[in-house]
Parts: structure tokens; sequence; C-alpha cells
């Protein structure tokens, strides 16, 4: 018998590899004719396709396969099983807060592929911030998942030792390293991965690369990163990984997902909302409809932190476990505590996105250097702020008032 071996697959092989598949007579009519699209470019890690058939749009899958590196960075290499960890997630997500995952039909431990429902009628939220786009459920639905997925996979919920099994089975080191990297130790130093709207940025970046308290600041956020095992964390959980229209938010591609600080999926969201928002400096010229959007915006992010407080405590008091965490004053820390770190892990994210090398669309998107630096300014001022003064913010009001 011929042995199976992983090979990539091109926009030639994925029609038959998806034909072969368990889950083919499941979508498509025997022998009907099948078109492929290539959205590999709209991530930079895996390949990506959209098999749907020829005659019916309606009729399709997802095929998501991991390579041995990054598609965009093929320098360093990339570990397949992150594709699995990806899988499980996904089920999990689905698990504890159903309907807002794409439904996956499917693993190949071979080929270390996904076959994922199509969500066709979604738009990736990146681009929906910069067309200006109001999502009215995207606030809740956020606050929601976070909820659910993080508090159901906590210790307040799992037993420990069950806890400390999902930790190992989660571990994904490289993918973690990466993270370690590319937000903590690099954008706020001389490093030369970083790169930044020069000369416009030169100032603003000199001020951060000579301020240590905040390069310190930087490492007690990655130190938590590494060493709070809280929580399933997604550990990718920006707007680029939000495909939504106004009647349904689907959270995708949790490939970096660990056992890590609950704040960081938190405030990784609200770090690319305030992307979202800066850049509206380029999208909106009209400075009365850029107003209202950035209003959205900002309404959008305390939505996420109230709906999720508030959820997150509920799950506490109904499903927690009463004899090991049952106390009114250590909830209020918790949550404390985790306030201040999503304020400091919003920060992280922006500086990675404006100096570090993990570039978005958002700020790319601007073409004229002096519009995007303006843009890119707003955000950073906003990074700067919530790093260094997040101990003596007490509510995400606030946090919000600091902005204006
Ligand atoms: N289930 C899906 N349905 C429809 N489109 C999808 C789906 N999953 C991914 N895509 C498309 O592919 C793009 C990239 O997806 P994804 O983020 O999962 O890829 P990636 O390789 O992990 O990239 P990166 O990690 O750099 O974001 C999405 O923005 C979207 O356009
Ligand atoms: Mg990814």
């Amino acid at each position: 018998m011929k042995e199976i071996m992983y090979t990539p697959l091109t926009a030639k092989t994925v029609v038959d590899y998806v034909r072969q598949s368990p889950v083919a007579g499941q979508i498509f009519n025997s022998d009907e004719a099948l078109t492929v699209v290539d959205l590999s470019d709209g991530g930079n890690v895996n390949l990506i396709f959209r098999v749907h058939s020829s005659s019916n749009t309606d009729r399709s899958v997802l095929v998501k396969q991991a390579l041995p590196y990054a598609r965009r960075y093929p320098d360093g290499s990339m570990p397949l099983e992150r594709a699995k960890i990806e899988h499980d997630v996904l089920q999990l997500e689905e698990k504890y807060c159903p309907g807002l995952t794409p439904k996956v039909y499917g693993y190949d431990g071979v080929m270390h592929v996904n076959l994922m429902e199509d969500l066709n009628k979604h738009l990736n939220m990146r681009i929906g911030l910069s067309r200006g786009i109001i999502y009215p459920k995207f606030g809740q639905d956020t606050g929601r998942f976070l909820a659910r997925t993080l508090f159901y996979t906590s210790d307040l919920f799992l037993p420990s030792h069950e806890k400390k099994q999902m930790v190992t089975r989660f571990m994904n080191p490289v993918l973690c390293k990466v993270t370690e990297h590319l937000f903590f130790n690099e954008p706020c130093k001389p490093h030369p991965n970083n790169r930044w709207t020069t000369p416009q940025l030169d100032p603003v970046v000199s001020t951060i690369y000579n301020n240590l308290t905040l390069q310190g600041e930087m490492l007690v956020m990655k130190e938590k990163f590494m060493t709070k095992a809280q929580a399933l964390v997604h550990g990718d959980f920006h707007t680029g990984s939000v495909l939504l229209n106004s009647e349904d938010t689907r959270f995708i591609d949790p490939e970096f997902a660990f056992y890590g600080p609950i704040a960081f999926d938190v405030g990784s969201m609200l770090g690319n909302l305030i992307i979202g928002y800066a850049a509206q400096e380029a999208y909106q010229p009209d400075a009365a409809v850029r107003a209202s959007y950035r209003t959205w915006i900002l309404e959008t992010v305390s939505e996420i932190w109230s709906t999720f407080e508030r959820e997150f405590r509920q799950l506490w008091l109904e499903d927690g476990d009463k004899e090991e965490w049952s106390s009114a004053y250590f909830m209020d820390r918790y949550l404390d505590e985790l306030f201040t770190d999503a304020l400091g892990y919003a920060a992280a994210e922006i500086f990675r996105r404006t100096i570090g090398m993990a570039w978005v669309d958002d700020f790319v998107n601007i073409e004229d250097p002096d519009m995007r630096a303006s843009a890119e300014r707003v955000a950073l001022d906003i990074a700067q702020v919530w790093l260094l003064k997040r101990r003596e913010v007490k509510s995400i009001e606030q946090a919000i008032q600091l902005i204006k």
C-alpha cells in the first residue's frame, strides 16, 4: 500500500484532496464540478483554499493546511502540529460557547489540514473597520466568547488535575516563543526586525527606545505571559481573527492557543480596536463621520469589557467550584488584576503593530506616509498612556477618558 506523506496542497491538488476526504459526500453532490479560490494571501502563515461547487457557491468548504514554516516568513520553522491545536481549540470553543467559531468538519493528522465551515458571507473585521461598518453584535459576542471560553478552561471551573493535563496538552512552545519576542522584546528597543514610518515617527520611537520604565513594564507583561497559566487563551485574538457580518460573529485561527493569562486575549482585542480607532484618521476624512464611527469603536471597547466582566462573574457564581474559590473579595481582586493587565497587553499589541515587524493592514493600507504616521501616532500615544498608567486606572470608562 502506498504510504501517504505530508505534501503541501496546491490550487490543482486541493480539489482531489477534498473529493477524497470523508466530508465531501456531506457537502457536494458526487462528480459535480468544483472551483478553487486560493485565500492564502489573506493570512501570513498557512495555506488556505476555498473549494466550492462550480454551480452553487453556497456548497463549499474551507481547507487550511499548516506549512513547516510561516508562509510569509519562510526562514523560521513552525511546527505542523499547530493545525491540531487549532482543531482541538475550535472544538473546545464550540463546546463552551456554541455558534461563535467556524464548524470543524475534520482534521487530517498526516497532511495537517483542517476542513472547516467556509464563512463566505462574512468579512474580515479589519476590512470592516477600514470601511466604517458598524457591527451591532460584535461587542457582546466578543465579551461573552471571552468569558465563557476562558472561564470554562480555568482553575475556577476545572478540577485541578484536569486543568494541569490541559496545560501540558496545549504547551505550544514554538508559537509562544514567537509571541514572547514579537510582542515583548523587540518593538520597544532597537532591534533589526523593527520598522516604522520614518522619518515621521522617529521622535516617538526614540522616546520609547529611551524609556527604561516602559521597557521594564513590557517585561512585566512578558513574564506574566510566560508564567500565568490561567486559562486556555486563543493567543492571537485580534480583529484579523474575526469574520463577521451584522448578524453573525465568528472567531477563527486559534493556532497560537496555550495556557496563559486571560488578560492577554482581552487586551489583544482592545488594542486592535484602538488600532482601528486610530486608523480612522485616514479612512474617514469627514470629521463628523469620523467622530461618530470612533464613538462606536470606543463604545465597543467598553461593551467588550463590561460584557466580559459581567458574564465572567456570573459564571463564577453559578458554575465555579464553590469549595475551592468562593470569595467575593478574591473575585474582585482577580478581575482588578485582569483589567490592569488587559491594558498592558493592549499596549503591547499596539507597539508590535506599529514599530515591531507585525504590521497590519489598518495602517499599511494608508498610502500617504504623513497620514499613516499621524494615525499610528494616535495609537502609540494611547499605548504609552495605557501601559504606564494602567495601575491607576480603575474602570474601562477611565481608560477611555485617557484617550479623548
Ligand atoms: N473558515 C473560514 N471561512 C472563510 N474564510 C476563511 C476562513 N478561515 C480563514 N479564512 C480566510 O483566510 C484568511 C486568513 O485566515 P487565518 O487568519 O486563519 O490564516 P493564517 O494563515 O493563520 O494567518 P494569520 O495567522 O497570519 O492571520 C481570513 O482572513 C479569511 O479571509
Ligand atoms: Mg494564524
